[in-house]
């Protein structure tokens, strides 16, 4: 059934905040944050986007990190709901890109149902700042025919039911594993036995362009024995095939060490 909504209804925007650093933020996403009433904001969100917040916007924390408590998905939607139609302009700013991996799609449906005027501004999504951040083209047609966004992670934290490691241990294929820093031997040792060589390239990292921004190089091997080292609440984010040579190659002429196990 489709809900009702007063005339005095405002709107959400659903912004991506992208990685972390400001400045990577679109012009539009700078502005629809210059205009909000109340910005609703994920716990990756950095300090530097939301010090781009008009002053006197409410700012409420919704997201969760590392175990502290948050706001249940069904509250954060009935909030936008309850907010709009009070005729506020709503901004749920969430990292990278809303429509990665952010829950945009449930988002989006409640407003829909709820008669809300809802708008997407995209952001980067970390996966691609990582790519810019190693030097990695993931579509490097010497190596790579496509990419693929892959979650590391399902709702009881361990690997996701159902991903076709066949399909993604294909060795032209540029992967990008997010929410895998505690999956990621495992995500390795699938692939290996899928049939993707053991000497496949590996980059992680966490906290891309903010500036904890840490990076691992190293070999599938490397990640099926050690895993992702410790990267405590940091977001990470795990890049595995042909393309990712370049990042290990250059960790080794910048003297850093790469682990080959
Ligand atoms: C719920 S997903 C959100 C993804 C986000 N919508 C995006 O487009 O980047 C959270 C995961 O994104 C990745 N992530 C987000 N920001 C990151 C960053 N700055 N550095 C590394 N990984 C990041 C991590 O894999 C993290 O576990």
């Amino acid at each position: 059934m489709r809900e009702t909504s007063s005339s005095r209804t405002g709107s959400v925007v659903l912004v991506g905040a992208g990685p972390g650093d400001p400045e990577l933020l679109t012009l539009k996403a700078v502005r629809v944050l210059q205009s909000a009433d109340v910005v609703l904001f994920d716990a990756l969100v950095s300090d530097g986007v939301l010090d781009l917040v008009r002053r006197e916007a409410r700012c409420l924390a919704v997201g969760k990190r590392g175990g502290r408590a948050s706001c249940r998905q069904q509250d954060i939607n009935d909030l936008m709901v309850r907010l709009a139609r009070r005729g506020k302009r709503v901004v749920r700013l969430k990292a990278g890109d809303p429509m990665i991996f952010g829950r945009a799609g449930e988002e989006i449906a409640r407003l829909e149902a709820a008669g809300i005027p809802v708008e997407v501004v995209p952001g980067i999504t970390a996966g691609l700042a990582a790519a810019a951040a190693l030097g990695v083209s993931l579509t490097h047609r010497d190596h790579a025919h496509s990419v693929r966004f892959v979650t590391g992670h399902s709702k009881d934290g361990g690997l996701p039911k159902g991903l076709d490691w066949q399909g993604l241990a294909d060795p032209e294929t540029s992967l990008v594993f997010y929410m895998a820093g505690r999956t990621g031997a495992a995500v390795a040792r699938r692939l290996i036995d899928a049939g993707l060589s053991q000497s496949t390239p590996v980059a992680a990292m966490a906290s891309v362009s903010c500036p904890d921004e840490t990076r691992w190089t190293g070999t599938l091997a490397a990640l099926a024995a050690e895993g992702c080292p410790e990267a405590g609440d940091k977001p990470v984010l795990v890049g595995i095939g042909r393309v990712f040579a370049r990042a290990v190659s250059r960790a080794e002429a910048e003297g850093r060490q790469s682990r080959t196990a």
